[in-house]
């Protein structure tokens, strides 16, 4: 077991959620939920310390509880944002929650992007879908520290116009002029002014160059795939693709052996790994 020195000092159990308070939601889609969630007091959020990549399990009291990253960045924290997309149980309980509602907060678990090893270089986003959503983290803490990063180039694909989550916040990142914002969707659709077709297939168009590139990437399997193969075809090496594994976790701390593979453990080894790391698990996933 690892231990993880970031867990909160309240967890001496670290089972015990802290109670956290919904102050704000979102519908991003028509199956995507956002929740802004304060914990305890505005001295817990500013001693509440957590890594881009970290997430935490949030709990419908008498249901379960469930994993989700923390998708804003420990450079804005004024609350945690988790983004939600139903699937079973505890999803869609949390979509019935709204401002002012109760949630159990175990965060942060798990490592986080390696923000350090990438200073200097240029940085490739590319999210599918919910994907986007600890893409979005590591996104925003780059842009403020924006003099820390070389290019920043983000290709975001959903199905379609509606499928595409954080949509009030695309009109910035299409006009900043110190990245460049590429959307795409699966097929044609009345009004989109943007990209039509597949992410591998965008992407070999925009060409990244590998040399002091890093890529990160966090879509359905069937697009990491295929990302993956275009990424290589450009060039990029397995130690400068990172992606996050979304192994179902339970107790997040490493104790209950349900997240493993091989003999790593997605909830404290992870859940972010270059693709080289992933290359030497076992083929369990
Ligand atoms: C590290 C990590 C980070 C995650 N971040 C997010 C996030 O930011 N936003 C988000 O919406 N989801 C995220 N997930 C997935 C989320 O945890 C699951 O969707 C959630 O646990 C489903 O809970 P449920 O009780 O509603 O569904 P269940 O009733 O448990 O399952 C419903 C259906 O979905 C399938 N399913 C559930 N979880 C997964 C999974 N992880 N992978 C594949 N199939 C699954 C089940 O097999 C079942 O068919 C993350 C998972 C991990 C491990
Ligand atoms: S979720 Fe229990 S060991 Fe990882």
């Amino acid at each position: 077991m690892t231990e993880n020195p970031q867990r909160s000092p309240l967890a001496a159990n670290p089972y015990l959620p802290e109670i956290g308070t919904i102050v704000e939601t979102i519908q991003e889609t028509h199956n995507i939920k956002t929740f802004r969630v304060v914990l305890g007091s505005e001295e817990r959020m500013q001693d509440f310390h957590y890594e881009p990549g970290q997430v935490g399990q949030l709990s419908v009291f008498g249901i379960g509880e469930a994993t989700f990253v923390i998708n804003s960045p420990p450079t804005r924290k004024e609350y945690l944002q988790f983004s939600v997309m139903r699937a079973g149980e505890v999803t869609t309980k949390l979509h019935g929650l709204s401002k002012g509602d109760r949630v159990g907060v175990r965060a942060p678990l798990g490592n986080h992007f390696p923000y350090e090893s990438m200073k200097g270089k240029d940085i490739v986003f590319i999210g599918g879908g919910i994907g986007m959503a600890p893409l979005r983290t590591l996104l925003l803490f780059m842009l403020d520290n924006r003099a820390d990063y070389g290019k920043i180039r983000v290709l975001y694909g959903a199905r379609s116009p509606q499928d595409m989550a954080f949509s009030y916040e695309l009109p910035e990142w299409l006009e900043r002029k110190d990245m460049e914002t590429v959307l795409t969707i699966d097929r044609e659709a009345e009004g989109w002014e943007h990209r039509v077709g597949l992410i591998p297939n965008v992407l070999l168009e925009m060409a990244p160059k590998p040399r002091k590139a890093v890529a990160v990437t966090c879509g359905p399997p069937i697009m990491i795939k295929f990302t993956l193969q275009a990424l290589k075809k450009l060039g990029f090496k397995d130690n400068q693709i990172v992606t996050t594994l979304e192994k179902r976790m339970k107790c997040g701390v490493g104790i209950c052996g349900r997240c493993n593979i091989g003999t790593k453990y997605v909830c404290v080894d992870g859940p972010v790994f270059t693709n080289e790391q992933l290359l030497e698990l076992p083929n369990e996933l």
